[in-house]
């Protein structure tokens, strides 16, 4: 059985990772609207990608005799739609959503659950390279800012993003 606290606390994480969906997919129609396809095809996986995350923790929290307090999910606003404000605002997400995950096994820690902790690893694991592609596609931005022919090929490039489905914990 899992404890009260811890269970809340998944909760809580639970919605950050179905926000992180929804911030996605409206940052996917900044670029739907700039017609670069290969980052709206970034931010479908990377949309598909949060709702694993959220997937993982729902079924581990119900693998462990637990249950799921949902809440709603704020709406996502963006403060700057040009490319490089956007990947600007993910990494800085990201970087959130690791402080928020790290938050979560502190607490598995101090109610001394081992196997969350675990299970938490993968997570933990997860946002180191959640915050490089970010950080990743945001250094080749800034690179080639103001070149357009460049911007181009680079959006090539990231139509070749696939989706693997995680196997997670
Ligand atoms: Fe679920 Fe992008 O971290």
């Amino acid at each position: 059985m899992m404890n009260e606290k811890l269970q809340q606390a998944f909760s809580k994480q639970i919605n950050a990772e179905l926000y992180s969906e929804y911030l996605y997919l409206i940052m996917r129609d900044v670029f739907k609207e700039l017609n670069l396809e290969g980052f709206v095809n970034w931010f479908d996986v990377q949309v598909q990608e949060e709702r694993a995350h959220a997937m993982g923790l729902i079924n581990y929290v119900y693998q462990r005799g637990g249950c799921v307090e949902y809440s709603a999910i704020d709406l996502p606003k963006l403060n700057g739609r040009n490319p490089i404000e956007v990947f600007e605002q993910v990494l800085s997400h990201e970087q959130f959503v690791t402080s928020k995950i790290n938050e979560l096994f502190d607490v598995a820690v101090e109610v001394k659950d081992r196997a969350s902790q675990n299970f938490l690893n993968w997570y933990i694991n997860e946002q180191v390279e959640e915050e490089e592609s970010a950080c990743n596609v945001l250094t080749t931005l800034k690179l080639i800012e103001g070149d357009k022919y460049a911007l181009l090929m680079f959006d090539k490039e990231l139509s070749a993003r696939t989706f693997t489905a995680p196997v997670i914990g």
